[in-house]
């Protein structure tokens, strides 16, 4: 390749070295002046704003993903939370398992790995600070309690996931956990049991449940002891004289 600049040795001599006269070849060479011209459409373009620059491509990025974001809006399913589907998601022993897992990740460390009561009270009795209807303990949940220690998880789980949560917080009635904390706030009437009859769907069952849990595979579906567990009759007593608090 190189054979026909042999013979170009320059005139001047140092010392006796001499050199070749050795142009650089054409391709590297039409790359330089190419990457000069760019240099110079990039530098006049930026600066006067005819080519787009990074403020731009990000303003155009974040208009897209807006768009995505009003888009999914639009076709998520839209839940309607009311006592009826809380109830009813009570009564399903699926939604209840996947409850009791949301339960260990954001609730165990507080209310007690068995509802049983720690910082938080204890959610297996018939004592209630904030109601002891299903509506009533949704709302704690996704709102918490300012300043008393109960973080407002709305944010934090998905409102399917509160759904669940809520619904193994009332299977949690009457287990009667040892080394139960004691009873805070007040005595109240079970819901489930005045309202919904045993083993039935709630009479209006939500507008057709819009977001269906996927089911899990058959077969490994964790077994949920709630339902097994009859809530021991005995605690209320009839004349509503204070009750004798559960010992422990
Ligand atoms: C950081 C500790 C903490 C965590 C975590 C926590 N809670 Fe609480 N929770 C509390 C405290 C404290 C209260 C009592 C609030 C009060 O005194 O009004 C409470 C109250 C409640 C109540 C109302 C009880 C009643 O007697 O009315 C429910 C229901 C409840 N929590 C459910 C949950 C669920 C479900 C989760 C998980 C998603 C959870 N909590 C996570 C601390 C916690």
């Amino acid at each position: 390749m190189a054979d026909h600049y042999k013979d170009e040795v320059l005139d001047h001599e140092y010392d006796g070295i001499t050199e070749y006269d050795n142009p650089m070849p054409g391709w590297w060479l039409a790359l330089y002046a190419l990457c000069i011209v760019w240099a110079v459409v990039y530098v006049v373009g930026i600066g006067f704003g005819i080519l787009p620059d990074y403020q731009d491509d990000l303003r155009d990025g974040q208009k897209e993903l807006a768009d995505l974001r009003r888009e999914y809006e639009k076709t998520r399913p839209v839940i309607v939370i009311d006592e009826g589907m809380l109830l009813a998601a009570a009564a399903d022993p699926l939604k209840v398992a996947q409850g009791g897992e949301v339960y260990t990740s954001y609730c165990a460390s507080c209310h007690g790995d068995l509802g049983q009561g720690m910082v938080g009270p204890n959610l297996t009795d018939d004592y209630w600070l904030h109601g002891q209807k299903a509506t009533q303990i949704h709302q704690v949940v996704r709102d918490g309690v300012d300043g008393k220690g109960m973080p407002p998880w709305g944010n934090i789980i998905t409102p399917e996931q509160s759904v669940d949560v809520v619904a193994y917080v009332a299977s949690l009635r009457g287990t009667n956990p040892p080394k139960a904390k004691g009873p805070q706030g007040e005595l109240l009437e079970p819901v489930p049991e005045g309202d919904v009859p045993e083993g039935d769907a709630p009479a209006d069952p939500a507008p057709a449940d819009p977001a269906p849990v996927v089911p899990a595979p058959a077969g490994d579906a964790p077994a949920n002891p709630a339902p097994a567990v009859e809530p021991p009759a005995v605690d209320v007593p009839a004349d509503g004289a204070t009750p004798a608090p559960e010992e422990g």
